[in-house]
């Protein structure tokens, strides 16, 4: 989870989110690239005074500098690309998750495992235990296995919600009337937080996602114990 004055992204973990923070670190530096670049042309642009009085126009400067910001931004647009479709690729997936967006709070349904299904509301903060996170701890955690591949299917009941987690990459428009899918592996236990990020109404800040990343076996046994 994100703590106080962290102003880069979250560690992440899973494969995708790595990715994404490879992918930022690259545009940022090709970013860093222009604007020194601009910035130095600039500022030697506005302290000196040569003019050149026989050059009107020139092709081949305008040709330069006209194709060789298109080629740089290659370099941004085809790594973007391939990650957007390695986002949306689907790898068999061995658990599914259907999470509904409601005002405010969300609720789960584990489709594959005689439908489980439960609600997740944000803990207030005269309820919260000491070691609590205060506006992102929920009463029930969504418990999933680790190193697998997991489906999400998100809807909403109400108006449009977000079901994002930043460590893992995630972030689904909840819509009425329509079921979006999305997917990920989560590579190390622990627990990962979330909030929707979708501006939903008056308490759009307290619906809060918990999840609970657990070994396979672990994970068999919540699922067993929640089937009796
Ligand atoms: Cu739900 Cu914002």
């Amino acid at each position: 989870m994100s703590t106080w004055a962290n102003l880069n992204l979250q560690d992440s973990a899973s494969p995708l989110m790595e990715q994404l923070i490879f992918f930022h670190d690259h545009a940022l530096l090709i970013l860093v690239m222009i604007t020194v670049l601009v910035g130095y042309l600039m500022f030697m642009l506005f302290f000196n005074n040569y003019v050149n009085r026989s050059i009107l126009h020139c092709q081949l400067i305008e040709m330069i500098w006209t194709i060789l910001p298109a080629i740089i931004l290659l370099f941004i647009a085809l790594p973007s690309l391939r990650l957007l479709y390695l986002l949306d690729e689907i790898n068999e997936p061995s658990v599914t998750l259907k999470s509904i967006g409601h005002q405010w709070y969300w609720s789960y349904e584990y489709s594959d495992f005689n439908n489980i299904e439960f609600e997740s509301y944000m803990i207030p903060t005269n309820e919260l235990a000491t070691d609590g996170f205060r506006l992102l701890d929920v009463d029930n955690r969504v418990v999933l296995p680790m190193n697998s591949q997991i489906r999400i299917l998100v809807t909403a009941a109400d108006v449009i919600h977000s079901w994002t987690i930043p460590a893992l990459g995630v972030k689904v428009d909840g819509t009425p009337g329509r079921l979006n899918q999305t997917n990920f592996l989560i590579n190390r236990p622990g627990l990962f937080y979330g909030q929707c990020s979708e501006i939903c109404g008056a308490n759009h800040s307290f619906m809060p996602i918990v999840i609970e990343s657990v070994p396979v076996n672990y994970f068999i046994k919540w699922i067993s114990n929640n089937n009796s």
